[in-house]
């Protein structure tokens, strides 16, 4: 028995069993197979139809989801270009698009003034147009997209083309309109079309209150830059003028030397190595000047780096300031690690720390002691050591320390700006600035700069 009338019989014998229940009346069971097999047919058909729809529907989720992961890059672009090439692109897959701009609506001046700068003017004169007509008050006050006909196309060449102008609200309030020129018939326009735009529309209004949050942000940050950079300089300026004593001598001392030489030339005195005594003088004075010049040099809100010795702007205070430590009963031991490798760095503000250390360090020996300062290598660091033999600071103020305005010192003498100083610009070398102290025995400012990796 073949299988064709195997499977036959057990569908007669599945008929005979329930052919009743389908159709009592039939009595012609071959009409009645065929029935069932045309049935078969259209069940099989359906099927078929059914899994099309099925693909049709999952290619258009695919597009869907495709246009979501793009409406959702609208609102995270950080510039208006980003926001509106992203937007056209989106547009051109619901309708045709000559050209598109977002304008942003300046209530105060009644003006909409474009987002981006590339659009073409024609919009921007029919997007002024339409406002002065009350079109535009119209799509605000309605919340609704309007189609426009381009009466000026029509004209030239009597084709059809239309402007769309799609509201932008932002929390109920008109923030813009996102302005369309397209070659699209009004009477094409389906409601899906003007929902989709509308969409579209919403994320855009999002993606413009994202970018203007991030311009406020970023301004906000440069003008924190700015103030920072001013309170640097106007420490820096109090430190010199704390030290103008010691400047002062600094100049006193070759310019004396320099009128006595002279004088005694004048006077016919035979000068051993006069000229170049004198030469000797001039060149001290004019590198004073360069010190001081170059130490209150204004910050720049940029943080500039260069190769530096560390030794170096340390020796440079020591020198602006050892006459008037010395008139404090202050000795100031340097021991200078030799050959330290080179920190990337900016002299400069580096200068500033330590010249902060060595006044507060001053400051807490009123009469008299020891600075002891010492650079090293440690691991990938270069560590520098300010010691002092002053009064030490209490355990619970050694982390207080480094709090702005945080001072102990009588009004007018402190601002408590030093350290909070230091250990920023210390932060801004990638280094790191901790405090050791022992109350009567005295105080050990360490800071770690990590060393320059070579340039390859
Ligand atoms: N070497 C030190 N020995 C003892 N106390 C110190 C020492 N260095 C800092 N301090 C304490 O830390 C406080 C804060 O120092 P900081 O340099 O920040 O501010 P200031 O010296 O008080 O004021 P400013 O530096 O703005 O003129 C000081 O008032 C002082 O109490
Ligand atoms: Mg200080």
């Amino acid at each position: 028995m073949s299988r064709d009338v195997e499977k036959r019989i057990s569908l007669e014998h599945h008929i005979d069993e329930s052919a009743s229940v389908f159709d009592s009346r039939s009595e012609n069971r071959d009409n009645y197979i065929n029935a069932l097999e045309s049935a078969l047919d259209a069940l099989k058909q359906e099927n078929v139809n059914f899994t099309r729809n099925n693909l049709d529907i999952r290619s258009s989720i695919d597009e869907l989801v495709a246009m979501q992961h793009l409406s959702n890059s609208i609102s995270t672009a950080v510039t208006p270009e980003a926001i509106l090439g992203t937007l056209i692109e989106l547009t051109r897959q619901v309708i045709p698009v000559i050209d598109s701009n977002i304008f942003l609506f300046d209530s105060a001046e009644n003006r909409l003034l474009p987002l981006s700068h590339n659009g073409s003017l024609r919009l921007q004169q029919e997007a002024q147009q339409q406002l002065e007509a009350g079109i535009v008050d119209w799509v605000f006050s309605e919340k609704k997209t309007v189609i426009v006909p381009d009466l000026e196309h029509l004209v030239a060449d009597g084709t059809a083309r239309n402007f769309v102008m799609v509201p932008l609200m932002l929390r109920n309030k008109p923030l813009g309109i996102y302005f369309i020129h397209t070659v699209k018939n009004q009477q094409e326009f389906s409601n899906q079309d003007i929902q989709l735009l509308t969409v579209l529309a919403n994320q855009a209004a999002a993606g413009v209150e994202n970018w203007r949050t991030y311009e406020q942000l970023l301004n906000a940050n440069k003008e924190l830059k700015a103030s920072e950079a001013q309170m640097i300089q106007a420490a820096k300026l109090a430190a010199i003028g704390e030290l103008a004593a010691s400047i002062v001598h600094e100049i006193k001392n070759p310019v004396q030397v320099l009128v006595l030489q002279l004088d005694m030339m004048q006077r016919g005195f035979q000068v051993p190595n006069g000229i170049q005594s004198i030469r000797d003088q001039v060149v001290r004075l004019s590198e004073i000047t360069k010190r001081l010049m170059n130490f209150a040099r204004n910050v720049s809100e940029e943080f500039l780096t260069e190769a530096v010795n560390v030794n170096k702007p340390i020796a440079d205070v020591v020198a602006m300031v050892h006459y008037e430590f010395r008139n404090s009963k202050i000795d100031i031991v340097p021991e200078y690690g030799q050959d330290l490798p080179l920190i990337q760095g900016n002299g400069n503000y580096l200068q500033q720390v330590f010249l902060n250390l060595m006044i507060n360090a001053r400051d807490a020996m009123p009469s008299g002691g020891t600075i002891g300062i010492t650079t090293a290598i440690e691991g990938a660091s270069i560590v520098i050591g300010f010691s002092d033999t002053g009064g030490g600071i209490p355990k619970e103020l050694q982390e207080k320390i480094f709090e702005p305005f945080f001072t102990t010192k009588s009004a007018g003498k402190g601002t408590g700006l030093g350290l909070p100083i230091c250990r920023k610009i210390i932060q801004q070398h990638q280094g790191k600035m901790r405090v050791q102290s022992t109350e009567g025995k005295g105080t050990k400012f360490i800071i770690m700069l990590p060393i320059r990796r070579s340039v390859q």
